[in-house]
């Protein structure tokens, strides 16, 4: 089953052919984030009249990457919500349209939920043992730019909410505190490369102490932060990078210790991370190196499917598109999930 998915919820517009909701084909992600840049965050009417140029020329070379035409997709996929309101009507209009022109069955889905997908595809040259390896039951973990989200997954049409930030995103905390250090934007790449070249460093943030709950907190941290830097002197007292690794240490360690609460509770012993931050290398090594001491396995998707890509809207899609057929047959048109 070749399933076309198509991903506009912020400022990517992206476009795949996944097959039998595991193989994907082609993966193509254009961006307006360097417009952007200047902002310190992303502008909601630059990225929808982006989204409107570019979503045609994207889908057609997600085909053409994939060596298929219209006629050989089964199905279509596309992000239905969250996001911002003027990307997302881009995205499900166009998917909308061309369900019904191609008179094929639309699957609309949560873009959080398919960040978790991500880590059930298998990329062209992934080798054999990282792709496509991940089961449920499982605990799913989603740090993104706008979502900080525990879930308890039976199967991927029962996602059950256990926890989530109770302020900023974990992303969203990235890119304030690279504000506040005058880092550029998006502050969570920069932040993580700055910190990799700290050995150690005396400075100490907190990490939200919410006792017993799955919950998160990170604006306390991010405000910390930006105490610590009125009150001392940048370059004499301290450098950006101390600071970016002890903020990072804070963020991960909260990241990691909740996660592995979640699992402990449930007694699941599969860990599923997604998300732009699921591409910071502390929590990467963090995560896999604690959860181990547990003898709980961990699944991060591969770099090119952390950020947000359509590979996993069109992934999740199929998945819910065979659920629905049984054998290739579909008994309707439009379904959101
Ligand atoms: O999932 P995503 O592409 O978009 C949303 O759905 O929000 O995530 C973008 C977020 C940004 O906040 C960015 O700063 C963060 O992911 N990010 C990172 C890293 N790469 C991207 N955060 C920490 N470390 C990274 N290496
Ligand atoms: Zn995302």
């Amino acid at each position: 089953m070749n399933v076309l998915g198509i991903e506009t919820s912020c400022d990517e517009t992206a476009a795949s052919v996944v097959v039998d909701g595991v193989k994907v084909l082609s993966n193509v992600v254009a961006s307006s984030l360097k417009e952007h840049a200047a902002f310190g965050g992303i502008i909601p009417e630059i990225a929808s009249r982006r989204q409107i140029e570019l979503i045609y020329p994207v889908v057609q070379m997600a085909l053409n990457k994939a060596r298929v035409g219209f006629d050989d997709i089964d199905a279509l996929a596309v992000t239905h919500s969250p996001g911002l309101m003027g990307s997302l009507l881009v995205g499900l209009c166009f998917a909308r349209g061309l369900s019904r022109a191609l008179n094929k069955p639309l699957i609309e889905v949560d873009h959080v939920q398919a960040h978790l997908y991500a880590n059930f595809l298998k990329l062209p040259k992934q080798p054999k043992e990282t792709a496509g390896t991940a089961t449920l039951p499982a605990i799913g973990l989603v740090v993104s730019g706008g979502h900080t989200c525990l879930y308890k997954i039976k199967d991927f049409r029962r996602f059950e909410s256990i926890g989530q930030t109770r302020d900023d995103a974990a992303g969203e905390a990235f890119d304030k505190v690279a504000r506040i250090l005058k880092l550029g934007y998006p502050g969570g790449p920069i932040i993580d490369r700055l910190a990799k070249g700290v050995f150690s460093t005396a400075i100490r943030f907190p990490q939200a102490d919410l006792k017993g709950s799955l919950d998160f907190s990170f604006s306390g941290l991010k405000t910390a932060v930006l105490y610590y830097v009125r009150k001392h002197q940048l370059d004499k007292d301290f450098s950006a990078a101390q600071v970016a690794c002890a903020f990072q240490k804070s963020v991960v360690g909260s990241l990691v210790e909740k996660s592995l609460l979640a699992c402990q509770r449930s007694k699941i012993k599969i860990l599923l991370i997604g998300g732009g931050v699921a591409a910071n290398s502390r929590l990467r090594e963090q995560m896999q190196a604690q959860a181990a001491r547990s003898g709980i396995t961990v699944f991060f998707p591969p770099l090119a499917l952390c950020l947000d890509n359509a590979a996993m809207i069109a992934g999740l899609g199929s998945v819910v598109a065979s659920a629905l057929t049984g054998k290739g047959k579909f008994g309707i048109l439009t379904q959101r999930f």
